[in-house]
C-alpha cells in the first residue's frame, strides 16, 4: 500500500521481518541487571547554557542552547532560517567548535550569506553532506560543541528505503541525531521546512523526539519576524522573540511595542491593548471596521482573536451598552504580534468596535484592559501593574480599565486611569473629550 489508511501520509508503510523469538536461555543472558537508584543521587544535567548571541533567540530558548539537546527550528521558505542558524553558529564558534551541515546549499552559497553577515562566520566549519551515516561519523569522530543541520529534509539514511524528506526518513534522521547529540553533549539545531498548511514537515512524531520546537514566522503586516516556542523541555513556551531582517542579518528588536505603536493613534476603530507575552509586556493595537450590509447573518470576521469571544463581546455591546450591530458587518483584527487569547483584551475590542460603529476616534490615544462578563460588568485583569507600567512607558494619555484590584501604589501610571465597573460607563468615559 502506498498510502497509510490511518494518517493519510504516503510512503510511510515499511516492511519488517518478524523478529525470531530468541531461545529462552540466550534471552535470559541478554537481560541486564538494571538497578533503580534514588533521584537524589542522580547528577543533574549541566545547566551551562550556550548563548547564541541573538538576544531574542536566547529569550525563546530560555537562556541559550542546552548542551546535548536538540532544537527543531521550523519556518516557511525564505523566512530566514539559514540566516538565523548561521548567525548563531558564528557567535558560538568563538568559544567552541561550531559545525554547519548543509544539504540544501553548497559551501559557496553559504559563503555568500556569510559575507553579508560579517567576519565572525569565518570560524564555522562547513560540511556539505546529505548522507546521514557520513554526518554521524563526523559528529562521533570530532564531536562539535554546537551543530546545525540545514535542513533535516535533505538528509537520508541507508537504513530507510524511501526518498530524503519522506516521513520515515525524517524520523530516522532525527532519531539518530538525538542519539548522537545526547551521547556527546552537542547542542544541535535542526532546520525543518514547513508544509503548505503550516505544519512542520514530517510526522508529528518528530515534535515528540526533540527537546524544543521553535517556529519562525513572518508578521504579515511588517518586516518583523517572530520566534515562538511551541514546545520547550528547558524553558517556558510563553516567550516570543521579535527580529528584523536587515542587510547585515537578523537583528533583535528590543522594544517591539514601539513598532506596533508607530501607526496607531487617534484613528476610527483603533484602541491600544497592553498585552502580556511571557515575561514581557507589549502594547498592541486592536482594530475594528464596521459597515452596513445586506447579508443575513452579517459577517463577523476575527483576525488573530477567537470568533466566539468576538461574538460574545458584540452580544454584550448590543444588550448592555446600546451598540447594536445586527445589520452591520464587523471585522476585528490584532495588528502586530500578541496573538495569544487573553480575556483582558475584551474591553479594547469593545472600544475599537464602538469607535468604528460611531465613526469617531477615541480621543487619546487610549489603551484599555478589562474582561467583559455576560452581564455587562467589567472584571479585573491579571498583571494589571505590568500592563499599567507599559502603558505609562509609552506615554499613552489614558488607560480605561475594569476594577483595578491590587496594584502596588508605586507602579508608574499613565496620565489618566479610568477604572469602571460597567462596560457602559467605560465606553462613555472613553469618548469623553480629553480635559472635558
Ligand atoms: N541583502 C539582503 N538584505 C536584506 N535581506 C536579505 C538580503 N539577502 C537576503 N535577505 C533576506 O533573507 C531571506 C532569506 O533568508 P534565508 O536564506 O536564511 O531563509 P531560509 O528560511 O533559510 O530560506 P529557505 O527556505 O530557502 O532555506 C530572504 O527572503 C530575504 O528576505
Ligand atoms: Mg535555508
Amino acid at each position: 500500500m502506498g498510502r497509510c489508511p490511518a494518517c493519510g501520509e504516503w510512503d510511510t508503510l515499511k516492511e519488517f521481518a518478524a523478529p525470531k523469538a530468541k531461545a529462552s536461555r540466550a534471552a535470559a543472558a541478554s537481560v541486564r541487571a538494571a538497578v533503580p537508584r534514588p533521584l537524589a543521587e542522580v547528577e543533574p544535567l549541566s545547566e551551562d547554557r550556550i548563548p547564541t548571541g541573538i538576544a531574542e533567540l536566547d529569550r525563546v530558548l530560555g537562556g541559550g542552547l542546552v548542551p546535548g539537546s536538540l532544537v527543531l527550528l521550523g519556518g516557511e521558505p525564505g523566512i530566514g532560517k539559514s540566516t538565523l542558524v548561521l548567525q548563531a553558529l558564528a557567535h558560538m564558534a568563538s568559544s567552541r567548535t561550531a559545525l554547519l551541515v548543509t544539504g540544501e546549499e553548497s559551501p559557496a552559497q553559504v559563503k555568500v550569506r556569510a559575507e553579508r553577515l560579517g567576519p565572525a562566520c569565518g570560524a564555522i566549519q562547513v560540511l556539505p553532506e546529505t548522507h546521514l551515516e557520513s554526518v554521524i561519523r563526523v559528529l562521533e569522530a570530532t564531536p562539535p560543541g554546537a551543530c546545525a543541520i540545514d535542513s533535516v529534509q535533505t538528509l537520508a539514511s541507508d537504513a530507510v528505503d524511501s526518498a530524503a524528506g519522506s516521513p520515515a526518513q525524517v524520523r530516522q534522521v532525527t532519531a539518530e541525531l538525538v542519539r548522537v547529540a545526547k551521547q556527546h553533549g552537542t547542542a544541535m539545531i535542526i532546520v525543518g521546512q514547513v508544509t503548505k498548511d503550516g505544519g512542520l514537515a514530517g510526522p508529528r512524531l518528530l515534535e515528540h523526539m526533540v527537546d524544543a520546537v521553535i517556529s519562525f514566522e513572518g508578521d504579515d503586516v511588517r518586516a518583523q519576524r517572530v520566534l515562538r516556542a511551541l514546545k520547550n523541555r528547558f524553558g517556558s513556551t510563553n516567550e516570543t522573540g521579535i527580529l528584523e531582517m536587515r542587510p547585515e542579518g537578523l537583528v533583535s528588536v528590543e522594544d517591539p511595542a514601539a513598532i506596533y505603536l508607530a501607526e496607531a493613534g487617534e484613528r476610527v476603530g483603533s484602541c491600544l491593548f497592553p498585552a502580556i507575552e511571557g515575561s514581557r509586556a507589549v502594547l498592541v493595537e486592536r482594530q475594528a471596521l464596521v459597515g452596513p450590509t445586506d447579508i443575513v447573518p452579517p459577517r463577523r470576521v476575527a483576525g488573530g482573536i477567537d470568533r466566539t469571544r468576538l461574538a460574545q463581546v458584540l452580544a454584550v455591546l448590543g444588550r448592555h451598552a446600546g451598540v447594536r450591530l445586527g445589520d452591520q458587518d464587523v471585522f476585528v483584527s490584532v495588528a502586530g504580534g500578541a496573538r495569544a487569547p487573553d480575556p483582558a483584551a475584551d474591553l479594547a475590542i469593545a472600544l475599537a468596535v464602538s469607535s468604528a460603529a460611531r465613526g469617531e476616534p477615541l480621543p487619546g490615544p487610549v489603551a484599555a484592559m478589562g474582561e467583559i462578563g455576560l452581564t455587562g460588568a467589567l472584571r479585573p485583569v491579571g498583571h494589571a501593574g505590568r500592563r499599567m507600567r507599559i502603558t505609562a512607558d509609552h506615554s499613552v494619555a489614558r488607560l480605561l480599565s475594569g476594577p483595578l484590584g491590587d496594584v502596588a501604589p508605586e507602579t508608574p501610571r499613565p496620565g489618566a486611569v479610568h477604572p469602571s465597573t460597567e462596560l457602559r460607563d467605560a465606553i462613555r468615559e472613553a469618548f469623553r473629550p480629553v480635559g472635558g
